[in-house]
């Protein structure tokens, strides 16, 4: 457990550091010490252990030199510089604590003290003030200039915001917060209005921090050294006594976390500085949406009940597992071995994930497991395999920061990756250019100061038609980075893609049309990337959600091979990926065909490995795929289902058919911490633990192994981990790990990307990326360096084949959706947050042009049909998405984004096509059928969770 007073965890060096070949000495109070060239004197005096009194200064930011607080005296400067804001020169003697200097800061503070309030004792700040520490560190003891003067004390508070307050009161203008804003988020939403004593910090676009453009990152208020901007948990709870490091459970970038705590509570969540993903920075969901860990939707104890139609009933744990084992058993009797498997989660630990496909391999005897990366990215890990060897991104977060063109397809990176949104931003205003390639007008595309070069604002549907027409210019234009093709790339194989490409039919002039993008937008976008340095490609569910999502992966992989954008910093093939472990989940052998490691189930060696492990015999088949279950399940061979923290019934494509697989099963075991849309078809409940109540590693989109570390005992009394080893006991094979790191130790013996991690050596490297193994002890960052995976590069054809859902006169615009930044998937964490202050509904954005054709104005209820299915929801009138084109996000089950899906999907990995539906819209007074269907069920089942409790009160009480 680290102390977060511990200095050595958390100092603060006050200016940035800097990198440098040339190394520059000097003194400091008589003590020497050698600095890269451009390091501050505060920095390199903070190295030597030397405190320089500092206010406006903070390591994480640019210094600003307002305060005059950390003033010095340099042999051969006049006056007294700011030590923040000089940079060290050889042979400098620097003195940082003379009685002079010392009566200067002394001055400095009084003026700061007379305008600030005088309640230390009850300030929310009080004991970590650094306003208060340094009034401390200069000695003082009185204000000459008193209280009565002009002040800001009775400034009102700004308590908009749901997770913080502003007091003006307590601003000393030093700037940070604007600083943070700017140059950590990205985001520019603050600034000093006024000058000299009227300066004061202001959000713009609002008249408050709630409606302006902030967007809750809360850098600004980690940056802030006083209590003007404080987290109101503090303010409600106190300052925090201890903290935990652990990793964010949202999205796939994984930021590093401090979980700070008072006894047992969690006070709040800040940002790690040393945390390798995200370097101190969070979004609003990390930072502050975890308040959903104790709602009180939180179920904490095991429920059974024969029948969907029948009441829950609350049972201990022993009887919870020994039901759902002896179900499973005896539908295995009844229907045959096959006729039952499980689903992993990307929201769960690697542990855990890994356990349950063991579950499924051994305990039911089958290879019928799968993860939710089914239906997001499992056409990366076809697509990258097939290419380049490996199912992963090739680079770290940072590498961005090396890129001079990033190409982003498909990805919304400011909403779905934002801590990786401001880097990419970060690296924008440093010069690099960019290129997005997107049906929708995103944040990204033109935001302040930064702006794409390029937007290529495809229709839905004709990614592999882009992609084969960016490769047709860079072959045809002579653009091919021959050598790094001769040397890396299996000739053959490039030989036929280049022949491909450069048909005629694969000219941006043919294809352009067919994406609704000018040819020399095209042109231009294709020369940028394969001739404008280290060109990097960022992608996302925009692109492998599609009935040729493999294919448009593969596609991309051509590009970075045949411009040599890999196998180096700054360049690669970026998938972003969504959840906090779909790459764990993925690695962890939760697809039906792989066992841990991506390693084929058919391959005798590797199953005799984890046979010999396992003490079974596995079988050598690929088991059944989700939508295999589901038609399995409808036909009456599938028959039960363990469901481990995926809603598959909210997030999976064509509402009606899984919710009729659903209801066709004999026992469905869902274990989660809410009463989530699928356990409403679950005979069983098992209680999950939230990623503060378990130990144990999550892998974000770097493939990055992170820690995640117990803050709280599991509300149910047995984290997920152990909830699975006690049904896999009762199902009569015994798992006997003590704690999750045995677990690892297991998954390191059994993977060869794995061997050498362990719990001892992430601690010891705080992170670690895979491959980690003999030939990489300390973790591959960047991959394919020398030679890919595979060997040899492999150039894949990409024909385009449109998808079957077109438009027509009875459905004329295509549908794509996305996620917004507030709310989180499924939303059954965020939508129990305060974060439903910004988005409390899906909307449904639709061109202006397309809604005065239809007479919808914005705040209308539009209802949605496609093939599959009707909707109804809001509609908001939007020139973010181009004419024939309507958009919207999927957080709440009412809304049935995914009534309206179809169950079209990828033609390698059945990932469905939620990128493109035909719909048509109308006007509308009421919800749609299904939507009055889908409120009468689950107030019915939300009367059946809620009688059981009643119930329970009722014999407790007696
Ligand atoms: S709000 Fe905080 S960080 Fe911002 S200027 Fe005021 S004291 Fe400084
Ligand atoms: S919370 Fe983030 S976006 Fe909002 S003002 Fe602060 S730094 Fe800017
Ligand atoms: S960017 Fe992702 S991992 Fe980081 S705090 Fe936000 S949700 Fe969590
Ligand atoms: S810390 Fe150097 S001027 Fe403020």
């Amino acid at each position: 457990m680290i102390n977060i007073f511990d200095p050595a965890s958390d100092i603060d060096l006050g200016t940035p550091e800097r990198e440098s070949e040339v190394q520059v000495s000097l003194s400091i109070d008589g003590r020497e010490i050698t600095v890269p060239s451009g390091t501050s004197v505060m920095r390199a005096a903070a190295l030597l252990g030397t405190t320089i009194p500092k206010l406006c200064a903070t390591d994480s930011l640019e210094p600003f030199g307002s305060c005059r607080m950390c003033l010095v005296e340099i042999d051969g400067m006049r006056g007294y510089p700011a030590s923040c804001t000089t940079p060290v020169t050889e042979g400098m003697v620097v003195r940082t604590q003379t009685s002079r200097l010392a009566g200067l800061r002394r001055n400095v503070m009084e003026l700061y003290i007379s305008d600030h309030p005088l309640d230390c004792l009850t300030c929310s700040a009080n004991g970590n003030c650094e306003l208060q520490t340094v009034a401390g560190q200069v000695g003082l003891r009185e204000v000459r200039y008193g209280y009565e003067g002009d002040n800001h004390l009775a400034e009102t508070k700004d308590v908009s915001n749901p997770y913080f307050d502003y007091d003006p009161s307590k601003c000393i203008v030093c700037n940070r917060c604007v600083r943070a804003c700017e140059e950590t988020q990205g985001t520019f939403a603050l600034t000093i209005t006024g000058r000299g004593f009227d300066s004061r910090v202001a959000a713009a676009g609002g008249d408050n921090f709630l409606d302006s453009e902030c967007v809750s990152c809360g850098a600004c208020v980690q940056a802030c050294p006083t209590a003007t901007l404080m987290e109101k948990s503090v303010v409600e709870i106190g300052q925090p006594e201890r903290s935990v490091i652990t990793t964010c459970a949202y999205c796939g970038v994984g930021c590093s976390f401090r979980a700070e705590m008072k006894g047992d509570q969690l006070v709040r969540m800040v940002p790690d500085k040393n945390g390798q993903a995200n370097h101190g920075h969070s979004c609003v969901k990390g930072r502050f949406a975890w308040g959903y860990a104790t709602h009180p939707d939180r179920i904490t104890k095991p429920m059974i009940r024969k029948h969907i139609n029948d009441p829950w009933q609350e049972v201990s744990w022993d009887e919870a597992v020994n039901y759902a084992a002896s179900e499973f058993r005896r539908i295995q009797l009844k229907y045959g071995r096959d006729s039952i498997g499980g689903i992993t989660s990307s929201r769960c630990t690697n542990e855990e994930t890994y356990l349950v496909q063991k579950l499924v391999r051994t305990a039911f005897g089958n290879n019928n497991v799968d993860t939710c990366a089914r239906v997001c990215h499992s056409p990366t890990g076809y697509g990258l395999k097939q290419t380049l060897g490996e199912s992963a991104g090739t680079q770290t977060f940072d590498s961005v920061m090396l890129a001079d063109v990033i190409l982003v397809m498909g990805a919304n990176p400011t909403d779905a990756h934002p801590v990786f949104g401001s880097q990419l931003k970060r690296r924008l205003r440093q010069g690099a250019r960019l290129i997005v390639i997107d049906p929708r007008r995103i944040d990204l595309v033109d935001s302040p100061h930064a702006r794409a070069d390029l937007h290529l604002q495809l229709r839905p549907g004709t990614n592999v038609a882009m992609l084969n027409a960016l490769a047709h210019v860079i072959v045809t234009e002579g653009l091919v980075n021959q050598p790094f093709v001769d040397e890396r790339c299996e000739a053959a194989d490039f030989a036929r893609w280049r022949d491909f490409v450069s048909l005629p039919e694969n000219a941006p002039e043919v294809l352009g049309p067919v994406c609704g993008v000018p040819a020399e937008q095209i042109r231009a976008a294709a020369r940028l990337y394969a001739t404008g340095g280290n060109a990097a490609i960022y992608y996302g569910l925009g692109v492998t959600e599609h009935s040729q999502g493999s294919t448009s992966v593969m596609g991309i992989a051509n590009l970075a091979m045949v411009t040599g954008n890999i196998g180096r910093e700054g360049v690669g093939v970026n998938p972003l990926r969504g959840q906090n472990n779909v790459q764990g989940s993925c690695d962890m052998g939760s697809f039906p065909h792989e066992l841990p490691g991506y390693r084929h189930v058919s391959n005798d060696v590797v199953r005799a490995q984890f046979e010999q492990a396992w003490n079974v015999t596995l079988q050598p088949d690929p088991g059944l795929r989700i939508p295999n279950m589901f038609e399995a399940a409808l036909d009456g061979s599938f028959k039960a289902l363990y469901c481990q923290g995926e809603d598959i019934a909210q997030s999976d494509p064509n509402t009606q058919h899984v919710t009729a697989a659903l209801s066709a099963l004999e026992c469905v075991v869902v274990q989660d911490i809410f009463l989530n849309e699928t356990a409403k078809f679950a005979h069983v409940f098992l209680p999950g633990s939230s990623f503060l109540e378990k130990d144990g590693t999550f892998t974000n989109a770097e493939r990055r192994i992170s820690r995640v570390r117990k803050v709280m005992e599991p509300l149910a009394g047995k984290a997920d981990w152990e909830a699975t080893m006690a049904l896999s006991e009762a199902l009569g094979y015994k798992m006997d790990y003590k704690h999750p790191s045995e677990i690892m130790d297991e998954i390191a013996r059994l993977t060869p990307t794995f061997t050498r991690v362990s719990y001892a050596e992430l601690d010891r490297h705080g992170s670690l990326q895979w491959p980690c193994n003999d030939d990489a002890p300390d973790g591959t960052p960047i991959m394919h360096i020398d030679e890919f995976v595979r060997g040899k590069g492999r150039f894949m054809l990409t024909g385009y084949v449109p998808t079957d859902e077109k438009v027509n006169s009875r459905y004329p615009l295509l549908l794509t959706t996305g996620r917004i930044l507030s709310q989180y998937n499924v939303g059954a964490q965020t939508r129990r947050t305060e974060n439903v202050a910004w988005h409390e509904e899906d909307r449904f954005e639709i061109h202006p042009s397309d809604a005065e054709s239809r007479g919808i104005v914005e705040g209308d209820w539009v209802g949605i049909g496609s093939r599959a299915g009707q909707t109804v929801l809001r509609a908001k009138v939007s020139e973010r998405v181009a004419p024939g084109v309507v958009y919207t996000t999927f957080h709440f089950p009412e809304s049935g984004a995914n009534v309206i899906t179809t169950d079209n999907s990828d033609w390698a990995t059945n990932c469905p096509e939620y990128k493109v539906t035909a719909v048509e819209i109308v006007r509308v007074s009421q919800p749609s059928e299904w939507q009055k269907r889908y409120q009468a069920f689950s107030d019915e089942q939300g009367r059946l969770l809620r009688e059981r409790r009643h119930a329970e009160k009722a014999e407790v009480r007696r």
